[in-house]
């Protein structure tokens, strides 16, 4: 933890505070009921720091007659500059803080209650201590328990966390949308343990699940995918269908390469002669990554049955049988 920084952490501790107070005052008391009814109660409000921001600058003016400098509030995002002066950045918001791997503070997700209006989530902007792709979602909450179950799941979102820690499953990060970086992936690889995709069933969550595992097992980790038929996010599961669906969906995953036969079959026309190609092209590849012989013989099988190449002895092109010999 750099030093020079800590006028920020303190700024954002303040912040905080303040937020989970005005959550349980009058002015918070829609935001308090919205997250009621999204079943989020105060041992969770309490457990992930659930907060609200009032209108305009009155974190601002909190945080002034806490004796923090305006330098140290806009440099930690909470207020920037504007035409009229300072200026809160989230305000009519819930606010989630978001920390680095040491548990310090570093910046908010914040939602509005009223999905009609504006941006539904804002973040935190880019600062000296909040670089979001450097960080995941709940990791310092995450990670011992990851160690040890040697799981780790990586969902999109902040309420997909809460849903999880709802049903009492604490191996759970999230990469607040459907980006994921390099750095992120050297966060999971140092928790030892497999990582389990579940991001949202829509088209978005599903391209994501294709690059983020791509990039996970290019860099030696292993990879599963949660398999999920409800074309819901872990949020909407528990919510329509309650937590032991939760629960139950998540212990099912599938192979990074299952995951790949499927979602591949989908984007790639297998009556096509070159489509069929480069999808058994795409799919050997990710096979003789594999380290278990047995597996890859059997993955290699499936993938002559499906697509007629074999690619066992390697895959060059000049390995891949060309039309005339089919
Ligand atoms: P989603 O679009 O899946 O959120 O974005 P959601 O499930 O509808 O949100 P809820 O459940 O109604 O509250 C997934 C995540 O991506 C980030 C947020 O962290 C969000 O939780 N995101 C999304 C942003 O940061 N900004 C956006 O504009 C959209
Ligand atoms: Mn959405
Ligand atoms: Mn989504
Ligand atoms: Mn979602
Ligand atoms: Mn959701």
């Amino acid at each position: 933890k750099n030093k020079e920084y800590q006028p920020l952490y303190d700024v954002l501790n303040d912040a905080i505070e303040f937020s989970s107070y005005e959550l349980l005052s009058i002015d918070g008391k829609p935001y308090y009921e919205y997250l009621t009814k999204r079943g989020i109660h105060e041992d969770i409000m309490k457990k992930f720091s659930i907060g609200f921001n009032p209108k305009e600058n009155r974190l601002y003016e909190f945080l002034k007659a806490k004796k923090h400098k305006d330098e140290d509030m806009v440099s930690a995002n909470v207020v920037r500059i504007s035409q009229q002066g300072m200026q809160d950045v989230f305000f009519n918001r819930i606010t989630i803080p978001i920390h680095d791997g040491f548990g310090n503070p570093v910046g908010f997700t914040a939602r509005v209650i009223d999905d009609s209006s504006d941006a539904k989530y804002i973040n935190t902007a880019e600062t000296p201590i909040y670089i979001k792709g450097n960080l995941l979602f709940n990791y310092h909450r995450a990670k011992d328990s990851a160690k040890k179950q040697g799981k780790i799941y990586v969902v999109e979102g902040a309420m997909d966390v809460i849903a999880f820690a709802k049903a009492e499953i604490d191996n759970v990060v999230a990469t607040l949308g459907t980006a994921c970086t390099g750095e992120q992936i050297k966060l999971l690889k140092s928790l030892n343990s497999t990582v389990c995709i579940f991001y949202d069933g829509d088209r978005a969550g599903q391209d994501a699940t294709y690059k983020v595992g791509k990039l996970a097992v290019e860099r030696g980790l292993s990879v599963e995918i949660v398999k999920n038929d409800h074309n819901l996010d872990p949020d909407e599961i528990i919510e329509a269908h309650g937590k032991e669906e939760l629960r139950e969906v998540s212990k099912k995953t599938i192979s990074w390469i299952d995951f790949l036969f499927d979602f591949l079959m989908k984007k790639f026309n297998l009556n096509n002669y070159s489509e069929k190609k480069e999808y058994a092209k795409i799919i050997g590849e990710e096979i003789s990554r594999l380290s278990d012989q047995f597996e890859k013989d059997s993955y290699y099988n499936q993938l002559r049955q499906v697509s007629g190449f074999d690619l066992s002895q390697g895959q060059s092109d000049a390995q891949i049988p060309d039309r005339q010999s089919q």
